[in-house]
């Protein structure tokens, strides 16, 4: 059985059927109802295969295939730190907890560590493809990508440009300089992976706070001239978002207004092949912005709740035209896996259906009007902020292919399309209640299924309870990059 969307709203099930993947990882075949017999006989002659040269994998029941999760946003330099933010939020976040152990991962043994470990640990949740901020050390950020490229992990590796507002021994000397180091990285990367076939790099100012104008505007200058995509966080919390419209005011940067997007777009930041975390408090008129200069936001639900950042309004964004992903955003997000951030994403559409939006520290005029706001809003138009099980595997796959730039290469299990791909296991309960054949693994049954479920349930099942023990095998490319033993 093979699972994948087909539109926002919709999973398609091909049971019974093969998906045939050439030497270099491409699918060239998709063929339903062919059980083994029928594909030696036929489907391998058809495609002209020596069968002794064909690798069978063949799902055992209660097992599916289902295409890898794409991380739209994390940091793999704060891995160490997950789970670790007490009750802070961003600012103070920022400086307590993670610039500490940014800086600290300049100590090329402990990159190697952390880094070696992160990828593994994303590869055994499912993660074939990940958009990583690493930190501002271009040697650890380049060690990164090499990490990646023996990993077989596809990856968007971004070394961090900051020249402000951040500690003096964690920051940019001037504009000049980070983009100086940007462009090492970003040549290394090329000379690691010319044609792009895993890794690419990514421009990543971190975010407006730590960047001056000049520095911004010289990453946007950078973007337009080698047509690379761009990282960054956007309107995240509310003290950020009033940190900005005070830090940078229209009359300094030419932007139409003091609002955040407006900034960014002001610096040339705005491509479509912008990926902007968070986008929390973003007003109408910002996202009317980010709909015409088509850029992606990555929904970061986990980090979002944490971080008391706010309730992102996904299905408003949705709306608007934009192109959504998920993101684990680690380490203000606890997990690493993106079925976490799926079914939190549920969870936190249900809150914002409650009318919780936004987050923080609101004054008594924005409260009243938004009160005001939400009474007019009718009963239907609140439920439908809810995320369904459809929609989040959506974002966690063929979505995020959108937003990093990958859509119609991976995603899915479309003729065509690389396979990037997780084996998924389910438990089946046996007659006396024991775990059957998933048992065999050694796994204990964290996703139970009885055998009456039908599939749409079985896949909810997944989202709800399911972790990285379901994830038995992981592909990219047609490598097999993770085995769970
Ligand atoms: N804004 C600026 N830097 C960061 C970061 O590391 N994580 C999150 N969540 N937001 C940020
Ligand atoms: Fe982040």
């Amino acid at each position: 059985t093979f699972v994948h969307s087909k539109a926002l709203t919709e999973l398609e099930y091909l049971h019974n059927a093969a998906v045939c993947v050439d030497r270099s990882g491409v699918i060239v075949a998709v063929e339903r109802d062919c059980d083994e017999v029928k594909a030696r006989a036929t489907l391998l002659p058809r495609l002209g295969w020596d069968e002794a040269e064909v690798k069978l994998v063949i799902a055992k029941e209660g097992q599916f295939f289902f295409p890898g999760f794409i991380d739209t946003h994390l940091h793999a330099s704060q891995y160490p730190n997950v789970g670790i933010f007490g009750s802070s939020t961003l600012l103070d976040w920022l400086n307590t907890y993670t610039f500490p152990l940014e800086a600290s991962l300049a100590d090329p043994a402990k990159a190697r560590r952390v880094y070696s470990r992160v990828i593994r640990k994303t590869l055994a949740h499912g993660t074939t493809c990940a958009a990583y901020y690493a930190t501002t050390d271009v040697a650890s950020t380049n060690l990164l990508a090499d990490l990646c490229l023996a990993a077989g992990q596809r990856a968007l590796v971004g070394r961090v440009c900051m020249d402000q507002l951040s500690p003096s021994y964690y920051r940019d000397s001037s504009p000049e300089s980070a983009v100086a180091a940007t462009l090492a990285s970003i040549e290394h990367i090329r000379r690691a992976d010319p044609t792009f076939t895993l890794v690419r790099p990514v421009i990543t100012p971190r975010f407006a706070p730590a960047c001056s104008f000049a520095l911004m505007r010289q990453l946007g200058e950078l973007a337009a001239a080698t047509q690379l995509p761009v990282q960054t966080h956007i309107s995240e919390n509310r003290r950020e978002v009033a940190l900005v419209a005070e830090l940078f005011p229209p009359s300094a940067t030419g932007a139409r207004d003091a609002s955040y997007a407006a900034l960014y777009d002001a610096a040339g930041l705005l491509t479509p092949r912008t990926i902007l975390a968070h986008a929390v408090h973003l007003t109408e008129p910002e996202a009317a912005l980010l709909a015409r200069r088509g850029c992606a936001v990555s929904h970061c639900p986990c980090s979002n709740s944490a971080l008391t950042s706010g309730a992102a309004r996904v299905r408003w964004l949705l709306d608007r035209g934009i192109v959504c992903g998920l993101g684990t955003d680690m380490s203000g997000g606890f997990s690493p896996s993106v079925l976490e951030a799926a079914r939190h994403a549920v969870l936190v559409s249900r809150h914002v259906a409650m009318g919780v939006a936004g987050g923080g520290s609101r004054g008594g005029d924005e409260k009243a009007a938004e009160k005001k706001e939400s009474e007019s809003e009718s009963e239907e138009e609140k439920e439908r902020a809810k995320l369904s099980v459809e929609e989040v595997l959506f974002l966690a796959t063929r979505g995020g292919a959108k937003v990093v730039g990958l859509e119609g290469k991976v995603g899915g299990f479309d003729v065509g399309m690389e396979w990037d791909a997780q084996l998924i296991g389910l438990t089946m309960v046996d007659d006396a209640g024991g775990g059957g054949v998933e048992d065999e693994d050694g796994d204990a049954g964290n996703v139970d299924v009885f055998g009456w479920e039908s599939w749409p349930d079985r896949i909810a099942k997944w989202l709800y309870n399911g972790d990285d023990r379901n994830t038995k095998r992981v592909w990219v490319k047609g490598r097999l990059v993770h085995e769970r033993k």
